[in-house]
């Protein structure tokens, strides 16, 4: 048997989010601000996954996020898995949910919505969880997962 070697170090406090599609990794960043953190953050990209072809994972030590906050990244990452980890140890999986309504993190599809031309922050019902469409608040066009940009 081989031994199972890890491809981004242990952390010994914090979150592990699994599973991102490898092409979704600086979404993410984006939809949780990790650019504006100081805490210790490793990541991995390109990583090989029997799973789901190439995926992403970033590592947070000592951020434990709040469940409202982690489902926002079901928009560019409906499969991530969270791993809350205690001193070393797994203690809690999570699994992210697309929530029904989001606001200020992706961009109106549509180039004449008023969020497109005024500083407005962008507020969306979420119209199909499965293949992540949004209908915007403002000027009702939906934008779809193909279409969408991340702020
Ligand atoms: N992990 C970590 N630091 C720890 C413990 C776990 O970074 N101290 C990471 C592992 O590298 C893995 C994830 O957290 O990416 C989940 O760990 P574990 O549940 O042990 O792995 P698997 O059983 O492979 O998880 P999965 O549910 O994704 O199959
Ligand atoms: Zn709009």
């Amino acid at each position: 048997m081989t031994e199972k070697k890890l491809q981004v170090s242990a952390i010994q406090n914090g979150t592990v989010i699994d599973h991102i599609p490898a092409d979704k990794l600086f979404d993410v960043i984006d939809i949780l601000g990790l650019d504006k953190i100081n805490n210790q953050i490793t990541f991995g990209t390109n990583l090989e996954s029997k799973k789901m072809g190439l995926k992403a994972i970033i590592k947070l030590s000592d951020i434990f996020f709040a469940d409202n906050e982690i489902n926002k990244i079901a928009l560019a990452a409906p499969e991530a898995k969270l791993n809350i980890v205690k001193d070393y140890q797994v203690v809690e999986k999570k699994i992210v949910e697309v929530p029904d309504s989001i606001s200020g993190i992706a961009k109106c599809g549509n180039p004449k919505c008023i969020t497109n031309h005024e500083e407005i922050i962008t507020k969306f019902q979420v119209v199909n969880k499965k293949k992540v469409a949004l209908r915007c608040h403002y000027c009702e066009k939906i934008t779809d997962s193909e279409h969408m940009e991340i702020f």
